[in-house]
């Protein structure tokens, strides 16, 4: 039986993003497997219909996207669509459990196994299937053109017949992979660069950009997988103190600090926001989880003053092109993974060119036994498990 991939058009609003184009889809046509397009899916990441070309499908009814074999998608569909999938098919997208119980209840139900992609484990062996890196990737690069568009000011140094500019200073806070992608993007506009994180050693991949490496004394939070953990109140105190004169100098803070499973962390307080430079503009991609900074209003653009705040929640639906086209190569690894190749029956020889391929799940292997989400109606993860009893 042939497998049958198939992928929606994105529901929430603002989402241009989709999980399939047509490069990637017909890599998977390829493996000799069905590939579904909802009608219109590819449009917010300017793929019309067509882009899609034979042997990829385009269906026009829901029906057909939800009862394919595996459903790929950039976020968990609605529950009404999810309790239309087979039982044992299977879902991969970004689902953000303890956002989203009822998409977690409702795959459960449907018994459906679902992997969620940003529960799989950055280790190196699945670097090529991390969405949560390819999409901050996206996010900071475009944090930085964020904050250079909305500044009234050049930010690199120019000397020109009428006098010299000096450049502009930006602020990154939070280096880990989109707030890395900041510094570099602002760097390459030509900004002064200064960047902290309370993981002090991302010290020298801050510095390898040009940028200046920013110390609170007695702050250090590593936990756990490289992530940082939430800091004490006195560890607080002590970041604040020592951010507030940056802050302050800065022309353009830019802010990506998290914490997995935890609002984002309160970096920057209204008095900071009060003594920032005129015209000085914050970008806080923390604002999908809350913000880094206390006047962040999520999905807003506020001015506080002669500040402008802006607070993007989905970041990379605004690069969406590029996002969708290395989220759906993260799928085609992740998929590599499960669509394995089918045996000879026994006694034949393998025909010669590409096996035609089956879904088999290996729960040895560690990518997959830690993402899965859901399974033959048990919740796999312990978070989710926790979300769902509120
Ligand atoms: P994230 O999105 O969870 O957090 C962003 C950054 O905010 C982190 O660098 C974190 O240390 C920082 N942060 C948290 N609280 C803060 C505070 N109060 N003040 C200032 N900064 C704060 O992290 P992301 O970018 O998804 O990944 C972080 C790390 O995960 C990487 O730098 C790396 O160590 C690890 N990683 C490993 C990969 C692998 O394949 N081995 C791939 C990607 C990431």
């Amino acid at each position: 039986m042939t497998v049958t991939i198939a992928v929606p058009k994105e529901a929430a609003s603002g989402e241009n993003r989709v999980a399939m184009v047509p490069k990637v889809a017909e890599k998977l046509a390829k493996l000799g497997v069905e590939v579904r397009i909802q009608k219109g899916a590819g449009e917010g990441s300017r793929i019309p219909d067509e882009g899609y070309a034979d042997p990829i499908k385009v269906v026009g009814r829901a029906g057909d996207v939800y009862n394919a074999d595996v459903v790929l998608a950039v976020n968990a569909p609605d529950p009404k669509n999810l309790a239309k999938m087979k039982k044992g098919s299977i879902l991969v997208s970004f689902v953000q459990a303890h956002q989203n119980p009822e998409a977690v209840k409702a795959l459960n139900e449907a018994g459906v196994t679902c992997f969620a992609m940003e529960l799989v484990p950055r280790i190196t062996r699945a670097q090529s299937m991390d969405a949560l890196s390819s999409q901050a990737s996206a996010a900071g690069y475009k944090a930085a053109l964020m904050a250079a568009n909305s500044l009234e000011r050049f930010l690199p140094m120019l000397t020109t017949a009428a006098g010299t500019i000096r450049p502009a200073k930006v602020l990154v806070i939070g280096a880990g992979v989109a707030g890395l992608q900041a510094i570099a993007t602002a760097k390459r506009l030509g900004a002064k660069v200064e960047a902290y994180d309370v993981r002090t050693d991302t010290k020298e991949q801050v510095e390898s950009l040009g940028a200046d490496f920013l110390v609170a004394e007695g702050v250090k939070a590593e936990a756990e997988g490289g992530y940082a953990r939430e800091l004490t109140d006195e560890e607080k105190a002590k970041q604040q103190e020592m951010l507030a004169k940056h802050v302050g100098q800065a022309d353009a803070v830019i802010t990506t600090a998290a914490v997995p499973g935890r609002p984002a962390p309160k970096i920057i307080s209204k008095d900071m926001v009060a003594k920032m430079k005129s015209g000085s503009v914050i970008v806080d991609l923390g604002a999908a989880g809350g913000g880094n900074c206390e006047l962040t209003k999520p999905g807003e653009t506020v001015k506080e003053g002669s500040v402008t705040i802006l607070g993007p929640t989905n970041v990379p639906a605004e690069l969406a092109e590029h996002a969708s086209e290395m989220y759906a190569q993260n799928l085609f690894n992740f998929l590599s993974l499960i669509l394995v190749e089918e045996e000879a029956p026994e006694g034949e020889d393998k025909p010669k060119g590409p096996q035609p391929r089956k879904l088999a799940i290996d729960w040895d292997d560690e990518v997959l036994a830690k993402s899965v989400l859901t399974h033959d109606g048990e919740i796999k993860n312990e978070a989710a498990k926790e979300a769902l009893q509120g």
